[in-house]
């Protein structure tokens, strides 16, 4: 029998930060650990989604790859044969699958999706690609009949359109698509019902990100490990000289922000609360949080240089190759369907 897919995408039109590394690709990879052998894998990277909003088209090509690399140094396995790997635009069939979807896609409710608002949506300027997003996503999805699609809090809005225009679409022509389990399944596949979110060191209010305009608040995977261990020792804490039980996200965001990259890294929580709970100093904290991330990242970038990148291509076109196979034979039932080709 043919195994059930998981599948999930991570844009890349910029270089990754630790918060995208802690909160996205981490979690990619333990899911790889825990899953495979007993699903298909997807991985892609949406890089026809990476221009929604304006960025710098002369990078975009190289930028995809280097952070497919950046993968396979956050432990990746790209030998695992469950595991696909590959580029949304070299498969055609997205693009195409997309405007059939487009077609049976009411405008009233993309109007109303969260981060089309959120990105400008009343803007006259706004790109129909915005717009169009999550169509697109809902085809990255249906083309592989993946039940099962891990993402973060914000975007599963988009998985849940996806699944009732594949509902509306089976209602209108039979059987035709998978249709992805429910939110409240997904959250529990995941295994975690709140996403990691890092907090930027200067504002914790806010989370870690690339488009924050002060980058002290921000670690890059490229910083200089003796610079990023700089930016944690002048991190933004808090006035209360106590450090917290929990995370507190209300009170001591700069804390338990801290506490939690340190626990992340470690990979123990339990050791890292108990070691500091209740401590009147927040200096030793982030004392070992400095020399965790400044470890972690003169490894991580050891591992980027040794990553084998003619493997990693060949493995990405064959994949694709594989992948292009399998999204055109549900392309061509969708378009048999619709009544583009003869049944
Ligand atoms: P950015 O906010 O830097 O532009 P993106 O929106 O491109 O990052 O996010 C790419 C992925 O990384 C998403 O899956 C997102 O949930 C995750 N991510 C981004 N910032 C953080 C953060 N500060 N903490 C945890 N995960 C994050
Ligand atoms: N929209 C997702 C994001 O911004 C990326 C994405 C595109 C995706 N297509 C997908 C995620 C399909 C899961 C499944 O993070």
């Amino acid at each position: 029998m043919q195994k059930e897919v998981v599948l999930t995408g991570l844009r890349s039109n910029a270089e990754f930060h630790l918060g995208n590394y802690l909160g996205a690709i981490l979690p990619m990879v333990e899911l790889q650990k825990k899953h495979a052998g007993q699903y298909q894998l997807n991985m892609f990277i949406p890089d026809l989604h990476s221009f929604t909003t304006p960025i710098d088209h002369g990078s975009l090509y190289e930028q995809t790859l280097k952070n497919l690399k950046v993968f396979v140094a956050a432990g990746l396995d790209i030998d695992q044969p469950d595991t696909f790997i590959y580029r949304q635009s070299y498969i055609a069939a997205h693009s195409e699958m997309t405007w059939i979807l487009d077609c049976f896609t009411y405008f009233g409710e993309l109007s109303r999706m969260t981060e089309f608002k959120e990105k400008g949506g009343q803007n006259e300027t706004v790109s129909v690609g915005l717009f169009n997003y999550p169509v697109l996503m809902a085809a990255d999805i249906l083309l592989y009949g993946a039940k099962w699609v891990p993402v973060g809090d914000d975007q599963r809005q988009h998985v849940e359109f996806t699944r009732d225009l594949a509902i509306r679409m089976n209602n209108k022509f039979g059987e035709l698509l998978v249709v992805p389990e429910e939110n409240a399944k997904q959250t529990e596949f995941a295994g975690r019902s709140e996403p990691v979110r890092i907090r930027s060191l200067r504002n914790p209010e806010k989370k870690m990100s690339k488009s924050v305009d002060d980058p002290a608040g921000t670690i890059m995977l490229t910083d200089d490990p003796n610079d990023a261990a700089q930016k944690i020792m002048s991190a933004e804490t808090d006035s209360l000289s106590a450090i917290p039980k929990g995370l507190d996200w209300e009170k001591q965001p700069g804390v338990s922000n801290l506490l939690q990259i340190l626990a992340i890294l470690k990979d123990d929580w339990s050791n890292v609360f108990n070691k500091y709970q209740g401590n009147t100093s927040y200096a030793d904290l982030k004392k070992e949080t400095a020399v965790a991330v400044s470890e972690f990242l003169a490894n991580f970038q050891a591992k980027m240089s040794l990553v084998d990148e003619p493997k990693l291509v060949s493995r990405l076109e064959a994949d694709e190759n594989a992948m292009s196979e399998a999204a055109n034979a549900t392309l061509l039932k969708v378009q048999k369907a619709v009544g583009l080709r003869p049944t």
